[in-house]
């Protein structure tokens, strides 16, 4: 084995190392938010700036009364924010904002603002959905876990949401009339309690006992919610208590009431998880702030044994940091937004799940681009990349080389093949192995006679020799569809090399530590390589630490 040391960055590593500062604003309601978030985790700076003082007035929010006041402190919390945060305005990676739904007035104040700073600092615009926000308010605590169970309850949306994946959003079911928040707010009104109502019931409730029988909502589709039945039957209740000269009992009633909702989540959420064969949920929104919501779900994680997240109460309500955690997604996966991005009062959330089909598409775009080079062409490229890796200080280190044989129209290595038997050095070519579909690196000599594989491609034979395992292998160089300057590469859909790339090995000198990892080269057709791939990044894709391809300058590692 060579001394040459590869590095020992991971997967993971280049993504966590680059630091992703997001400013974040949320105008969507009746709070002024902005935040500064890193790496979708870390909240550096978090500025609310509520109207609820200035709403009370009229018993709820007033659109133009609140789009009024998102432009009288807007700019002053973007300041302050960067303040707050000790960052410049140049190291910010991108700015995020909340796009739908909400007050369509509020939305616009946030947009232009957010609009005018992407363009004046040149970094991308990401339009957020609100309700993604609320989901990622819990990633802030604690990363989340997939599959997932999101149950919303604000004073706009009452939503179960389904999540596979990180962006993946499938509405499972909503509310048919009032959302839970706002069935809170009018049931505080008819027992003239200052807005908003929910906070004032659940301390009311808490006095008082659930003796008032009212009733629960059936739905055809089990997880839809319908909250305006039971906002009635409080109304009818108060009206015959008071024309029969009794007084209500507020206690009672607010205790009643509360019962009637929390059951209703509580039960919805459960069938949800039980559906889904889900173990995570969690909550968001500001009804995620009631205790007896908080009290139940927490006594049925425990006795069903699944795990529960409910974010701390300041990010439970409209809050920028929520938005700056999912905004970072988007980022990693560049999935920007045009500065001719509007806002959309009733803007849907699985429209903002970003699509896996693309993959499929994209490999078979790109395939048919690389069939159609010209034999001329091929041959070029084949023969200045074949140059470029020969003369690179990393192939003259390494002592065992794996590469492949060209397959179809695949970029030719054979000249670098020759070169590494020329210098002596161990070279290894892929062999598909029946059993476990997984990839074996074999040793071959010059003028060994190869035999074709599985998918027709020329292979070493066993010839009772071993394969060489990853630890072994010095340089690795990969073929692929599709390559993008982060590292990341979309192969021909078999998974062979995200397999054996991402095994993880322990070094059995240091067992705490992973063992040294090839090299890893990605090599192509200039045609083959894009900036950013624009399709989800999922866990399992490896990251090259390098690629080669006519013009293009990419290495992770630096060297
Ligand atoms: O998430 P949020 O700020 O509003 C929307 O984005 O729509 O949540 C505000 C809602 C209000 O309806 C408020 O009454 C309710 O959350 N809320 C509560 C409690 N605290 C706030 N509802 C019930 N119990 C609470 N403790
Ligand atoms: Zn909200």
């Amino acid at each position: 084995m060579g001394e040459f040391i590869m590095g020992e960055l991971t997967v993971k590593g280049k993504m966590t190392s680059e630091k992703v500062y997001i400013l974040a604003i949320e105008t969507s309601c009746d709070e002024t938010s902005v935040a500064i978030v890193r790496n979708g985790s870390e909240v550096l700076t978090n500025l609310v700036s509520s109207q609820i003082d200035i709403h009370k007035a009229y018993g709820g929010v007033v659109p133009e009364v609140a789009s009024r006041e998102h432009v009288e402190v807007i700019t002053l919390l973007i300041e302050q924010a960067l303040v707050e945060a000790k960052l410049d305005k140049n190291q910010l990676s991108a700015i995020a904002v909340t796009y739908g739904p909400g007050l369509i007035g509020s939305l616009l104040v946030g947009i232009a603002a957010a609009k005018t700073l992407s363009f004046v600092l040149g970094i991308p615009l990401i339009g957020v959905h609100h309700i993604a926000g609320h989901i990622y308010a819990n990633h802030l605590q604690k990363a989340l876990e997939f599959p997932l169970v999101a149950l919303i309850v604000s004073g706009g949306h009452t939503e179960l949401i389904y999540m596979r994946d990180h962006l993946s959003f499938e509405l499972l079911g909503e509310t048919q009339d009032d959302a839970a928040g706002e069935a809170y707010d009018k049931v505080g009104r008819i027992l003239d309690l200052p807005y908003p109502g929910g906070p004032q019931i659940d301390r009311l409730a808490a006095k008082g006992e659930a003796n008032i029988p009212l009733p629960t909502a059936q739905m055809d589709n089990p997880f839809d919610f319908s909250f305006s039945g039971l906002k009635s039957a409080v109304i009818n209740f108060v009206h015959n208590t008071e024309q029969r000269g009794e007084t209500v009992i507020s206690e009672d009633l607010a205790a009643s009431f509360q019962q009637v909702v929390v059951d209703t989540l509580v039960d919805k959420a459960l069938l949800a998880l039980q559906e889904k064969g889900a173990n995570n949920l969690i909550v968001a929104g500001g009804v995620a702030a009631n205790s007896s919501l908080r009290a139940s779900l927490t006594e049925k994680s425990k006795s069903l044994n699944f795990n529960l997240t409910i974010p701390k109460l300041d990010y439970c309500t409209d809050n920028a940091a929520m938005i700056g955690s999912v905004a970072y997604y988007y980022y990693i996966n560049q999935r920007f937004s045009t500065l001719d991005l509007n806002g959309i009062a009733n803007l849907a959330l699985s429209e903002e799940s970003i699509s896996e089909l693309d993959k499929a598409t994209l490999r078979k775009d790109y395939i048919a681009s690389r069939d159609q080079l010209r034999e001329g062409e091929r041959a070029r490229q084949s023969e200045l990349i074949s140059q470029e890796i020969i003369a690179s200080e990393w192939f003259k280190q390494a002592e065992v080389v794996a590469l492949y044989r060209a397959h179809g129209s695949e970029l030719d290595l054979d000249a670098v093949l020759e070169a590494g038997w020329t210098a002596g050095k161990q070279m290894l070519l892929p062999r598909v192995e029946r059993i476990n579909k997984g990839l074996g690196f074999w040793p071959v000599e010059k003028g060994e006679e190869l035999v074709a594989g599985k998918y027709g491609i020329m292979e070493p034979r066993i010839n009772g020799k071993k394969p060489f395992i990853i630890t072994e292998i010095d340089v690795i160089l990969v073929p692929g569809i599709v390559f993008d300057q982060q590292g990341y590469r979309i192969g021909y859909g078999g998974g062979y090399y995200d397999r054996f790339l991402g095994e993880k090995i322990a070094d059995k000198s240091r067992p705490q530590k992973t063992a040294k990892k090839p090299y890893t080269v990605g090599v192509g057709f200039k045609e083959q390589v894009v900036e950013r791939l624009p399709v989800k990044i999922e866990e399992h894709d490896i990251m090259l630490d390098a690629i080669m391809a006519e013009g293009v300058d990419f290495n992770v590692n630096g060297k």
